[in-house]
């Protein structure tokens, strides 16, 4: 543990993971403090969504270990991670798409529900009493994100961005203490990812979450972020304060390596 007035939510210590031949990660260690927006950014293949899988417990990591709230991530099943308070969203969207916006949405509370099958098969009068929860948690979540207009609507009917804000309201109803958001202002324009930005402080500090949201849109990682770490090639080259990330001299090489 760190010595440090505030323990860190999350802590990533050495982790590294192989594949075949290629080292997704190397070594890879860092901390982020509870209440905080945290930036994950590097090149293309540089690591970022192998380290999204690593606290997902998708991928299994062959060095090191990660901790939420001074618990070891590899005590959980991956099916138990909702659970324990970390929530996501994905690169390449994972909606049902013939489903309705709010169908969507709700889907998202049932990691935690402790209703069984034969409970719900039987409509006991406390499943009941969770539906209503999950379906009001539903409902403000929908507003929230500004969704009542189109609640109704399948979500293929509708534009990437609120497809988009679909997703971040799935991952919202899990009620995460870390929310993982992997590349959400991709595919957006300039408006849409101003009000990301807004957004995303909103419901940080209206939820009291932590965030983790790996980009490429530098401009959007630079202004919301609280910590800045950069990957590149599977290895940490920068952790840090915004400017401090920006001004320092791997992160520019590898970006303008990345360009050429
Ligand atoms: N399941 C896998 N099997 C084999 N190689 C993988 C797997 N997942 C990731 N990799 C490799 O690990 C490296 C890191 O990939 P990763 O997807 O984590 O990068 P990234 O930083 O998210 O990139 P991008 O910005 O393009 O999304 C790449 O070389 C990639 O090809
Ligand atoms: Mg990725």
């Amino acid at each position: 543990m760190p010595v440090s007035a505030s323990p860190a939510l999350l802590e990533v210590s050495g982790v590294t993971v192989r594949f075949g031949g290629i080292t997704a990660l190397d070594g890879v260690s860092f901390a982020i403090a509870p209440g905080s927006i945290a930036g994950l950014i590097g090149p293309n293949g540089a690591g970022k969504t192998t380290l999204f899988n690593c606290l997902s417990r998708l991928y299994t990591f062959s060095e090191g270990s990660i901790h939420f709230e001074g618990q070891p991530l590899t005590a959980y099943a991956p099916h138990q991670i909702a659970a324990l308070g970390i929530g996501r969203t994905f690169q390449n969207l994972a909606l049902f798409r013939t489903m309705s916006v709010r169908d969507n949405v709700t889907i998202g509370g049932h990691c935690r529900s402790s209703s069984g099958f034969l409970a719900n098969a039987l409509r006991m009068p406390w499943v009941r009493r969770e539906e209503a929860v999950l379906d009001q948690r539903a409902a403000g979540l929908i507003t929230l994100l500004d969704l009542d207009s189109v609640a109704h609507r399948p979500v293929s009917d509708l534009p990437f961005g609120t497809q988009k804000r679909v997703e971040l309201a799935r991952a919202l109803m899990s009620q995460p203490k870390l929310l993982l958001l992997d590349e959400p202002a991709a595919g957006l324009n300039h408006e849409e990812v101003d009000g990301l930005r807004l957004l995303l402080r909103r419901i940080q500090s209206e939820l009291s979450l932590t965030i983790l949201l790996v980009e490429h849109h530098m401009n959007l990682v630079m202004r919301v972020s609280d910590q800045v770490i950069a990957l590149d090639f599977g290895r940490k080259i920068a952790d840090g304060t915004p400017a401090e990330v920006q001004a320092n001299p791997e992160v520019v090489r590898a970006y303008l390596g990345a360009a050429q």
